[in-house]
């Protein structure tokens, strides 16, 4: 065995590894049908971003306090209209970049607008995000931002923890990652809640808001998800 800066190399694990085989992204991936087959989870629906969450959007993305360690503008409201349009339009991913953002709508909380019919339909109250890393190397980055009044809840968790799941069974993603600002804790526990690990840190990696940042990364392989997802099955079944 010898160590590196990440985590150690050993036998074990490079055997495992070669038992995993090679990259096999399952790109393209056509979203469209997650519109009308969304993923759910014990308290929410997570579906495609639309246009029409634009007003529900903008009740988070205004806020400084989310904004602080996201790599986003400050916006006014059409600016941030104008943002959720070009995101809302993603529906494929197939090449390095192309990601997918999921609405985390929280069913029975009313959204901050009407449709053009008049009705109030369930709130978006953040956003999970899904972006290939590499197509070539079967790397998946998951990202996400809930709007303050509803976090502490296991919301954030529970919605991020489908959209891993998706990497997983739906991109078959071989790794996935999170890219946070070091100073994050919210994030970085909630890596470490969903059992990604600190894998290193990128040494003043970004500049914001007149400040550089070091970047943490977290990762969690496939295998290891496949483990852990086993085992929360077997616990609750015993
Ligand atoms: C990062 C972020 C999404 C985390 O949100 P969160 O609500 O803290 O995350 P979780 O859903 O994991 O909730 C955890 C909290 O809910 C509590 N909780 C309550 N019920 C829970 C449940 N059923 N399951 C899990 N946690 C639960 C936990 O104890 C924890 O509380 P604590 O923070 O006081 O310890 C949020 O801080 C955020 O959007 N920040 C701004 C945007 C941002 O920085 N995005 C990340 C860029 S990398």
């Amino acid at each position: 065995m010898y160590e590196t800066a990440g985590p150690a190399v050993d036998d074990e694990r490079t055997n495992l590894a070669a038992a995993d085989g090679p990259p096999a992204l399952a790109v393209p991936y056509d979203a469209t049908h997650l519109g009308a087959k969304p993923l759910r989870t014990e308290r929410m629906v997570l579906r495609p971003l639309l246009p029409t969450d634009a007003d529900d959007v903008y009740e988070y993305q205004r806020l400084p306090e989310v904004l602080r360690f996201i790599p986003w503008p400050e916006r006014d409201r059409e600016e941030g209209r104008q943002h959720t349009e070009k995101r809302a339009a993603w529906r494929t991913i197939a090449d390095d970049d192309d990601a997918l953002i999921f609405a985390m709508v929280l069913v029975g909380e009313p959204s901050v607008s009407f449709s053009r019919e008049g009705v109030r339909g369930d709130r978006v109250i953040g956003d999970l995000m899904v972006r290939v890393s590499s197509a070539e190397h079967a790397q998946v980055e998951i990202g996400w931002v809930l709007h303050p009044a509803f976090q502490g809840r296991g919301l954030a968790f529970e919605g991020a923890r489908e959209v891993l799941r998706f990497a997983f069974e739906s991109l078959n993603a071989h790794r996935v990652q999170a890219l946070l600002a070091s100073r994050n804790l919210a994030s970085a526990a909630l890596c470490e809640r969903l059992g990604m690990r600190r894998e290193g840190t990128m040494v003043e990696e970004e500049y914001h808001y007149g400040e550089w940042e070091d970047t943490a990364v977290y990762g969690i392989l496939r295998r290891e998800w496949a483990a852990a997802a086993d085992s929360a099955t077997a616990a609750r079944l015993s």
